[in-house]
């Protein structure tokens, strides 16, 4: 019932690694020592292999059973072109501010429940469009399609695992027998997306062929479908493998939809309800606002943004992660002997212990249980980079290939946010200390109020 205690007992008891019971089987979980040993052998450790196991993606997402041709995709396509996508991806954010939050001449209230649905509203637009295109990102059944998907899967994990008392395969089949049995919570939106993307991709396929290399390709995950001869061997719309590509699309709404809500809800709290950073961080806002002067944000303004670079990455680190998290399976043919001298046996889970890691004054400098807004602008530590003491996007080869992009995102998100509105939590008090439901951060459950901000931005 109070996982925090139990790790944190356990840790003084038996050291950086050590074993617990759970659920009828045997979880290992490493400390700050470690985890990056886990991060890094991806011969010995494998994230995807362990994720399978709490959620059936392989299962869902049949037949985009490829991940790594995503990986590929956002790597090259979205994360390597950002300069490229910058101007559409502004233009969206606003678009979706408009529209979710909107005028408020009068405060507007905006309850905020994990995961909130207001947010995911807002970030379903940018990241639909990236996805998708721009000719079909705006119908009503795709964005609800983005806004639903992790959700309803999600909900499989509520499944209690009780029957791993016997034995965890039994729980295994209990959790995977709808989807065995052709219910799956995806098969409504992989209709909806298969419904809107057919006339697009048919249109794309017909310009191709048409205009030859006169034809300038769009820019969006969607034509990396098209360009993969295994999934769209020619130009015919007959032969294209439609089912795979909503399926891929689904996969991809799994990885960005409920991370990139997570992460944007918990910053925009954070700054609402951090009172003491709010000014610092609307001058620096203000003074790279009148350097575009009202144009268009480039990458290069946003890299301006240090102190909010640093305010975003304290609150993935200290509001947004878990106690214990990132399970990796041991894929090592018998066991894996780890340079601390103790070993695990192949198929054991391995969980990383944020905690240990956060918590830590030599990782984190003073106060790491504090949350301190400049801790990483003072160690000229950006929000993507990847270092021993920030575990929220992994490390190591796997780590999240689409870091940049969103911190792009939430960046610009915020920054367009101080500009327009005065955001506080509908009460004064200090926010509640850190709570967790297992080892996840329990759900916010607070209102924020917007008001359009009174003083003119010079
Ligand atoms: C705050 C938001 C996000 C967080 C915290 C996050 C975190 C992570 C983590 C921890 C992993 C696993 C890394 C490993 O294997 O070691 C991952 C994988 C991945 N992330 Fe992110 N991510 C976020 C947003 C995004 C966005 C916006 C995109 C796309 C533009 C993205 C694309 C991916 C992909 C394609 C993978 C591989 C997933 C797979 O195996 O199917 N992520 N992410």
């Amino acid at each position: 019932m109070d996982c925090e205690k139990l790790i944190f007992e356990s840790r003084e008891k038996y050291g950086e690694t050590f074993s617990l019971y759970v659920f009828g089987q045997i979880l290992t979980i490493v400390g700050k020592e470690t985890t990056h040993e886990v991060l890094r052998k991806d011969q010995d450790f494998s994230f995807r292999e362990g994720i399978k196991i709490q959620i059936p993606l392989h299962l869902i997402f049949k037949p985009a059973t490829i991940p790594e041709k995503n990986d590929k995709i956002v790597k090259e396509h979205i994360a390597g072109k950002l300069k490229q996508l910058i101007s559409r991806l502004q233009k969206n954010i606003i678009k979706a501010i408009d529209l979710h939050i909107g005028e408020c001449v009068e405060p507007k209230i905006i309850h905020v429940r994990d995961p909130s649905k207001t947010f995911s509203e807002i970030i379903a637009i940018p990241i639909a469009n990236i996805i998708v295109g721009e000719e079909c990102y705006n119908n009503k059944e795709i964005l609800e399609a983005f806004t639903d998907v992790s959700l309803s899967i999600i909900k499989m994990l509520f499944i209690p695992p009780v029957l791993s008392f016997i034995h965890p395969w039994l729980h295994q089949q209990l959790v995977t027998l709808p989807l065995r049995f052709g219910w799956n919570p995806f098969s409504k939106h992989k209709k909806a997306i298969i419904k809107h993307i057919k006339p697009v991709i048919k249109k794309r396929l017909y310009d191709k062929k048409r205009l030859g290399d006169a034809w300038v390709a769009p820019l969006d995950a969607l034509q990396c479908y098209l360009d993969d001869p295994e999934i769209t061997p020619d130009l015919d719309p007959n032969n294209v493998n439609y089912d795979y590509i909503a399926s891929a699309i689904g996969r991809f709404i799994f990885s960005t939809m409920g991370t990139t809500n997570l992460g944007l809800t918990h910053a925009l709290y954070d700054l609402a309800e951090k009172k003491q950073y709010r000014q610092e961080l609307y001058q620096e806002a203000q003074e790279i606002n009148k350097q575009y002067n009202g144009n268009e944000l480039t990458s290069d303004d946003i890299a301006r943004m240090v102190k909010l670079d640093s305010f975003v990455k304290e609150s993935l680190r200290f509001s947004n992660g878990p106690i214990v998290g990132l399970l990796h399976k041991c894929i090592s043919k018998s066991y894996y002997a780890f340079a601390n001298g103790y070993q695990v046996p192949s198929g054991r889970i391995v969980y990383l212990n944020f905690v240990d890691t956060n918590n830590n004054e030599e990782l984190q400098g003073q106060n790491p249980t504090e949350f301190d807004a400049y801790r990483h602008l003072k160690r000229n530590s950006s929000a993507t980079k990847l270092e021993r003491n920030f575990l929220v996007f992994g490390g190591g080869k796997h780590a999240c290939p689409g870091r940049s992009f969103v911190i792009n995102e939430i960046k610009m998100f915020l920054h367009k946010v101080m500009l327009k509105y005065d955001v506080r939590t509908d009460t004064e008090e200090i926010g509640p200390k850190r709570r967790y439901l297992g080892p996840f951060p329990a759900p916010l459950n607070v209102a924020l109020v917007f008001e359009n901000r009174k003083e003119t931005v010079n």
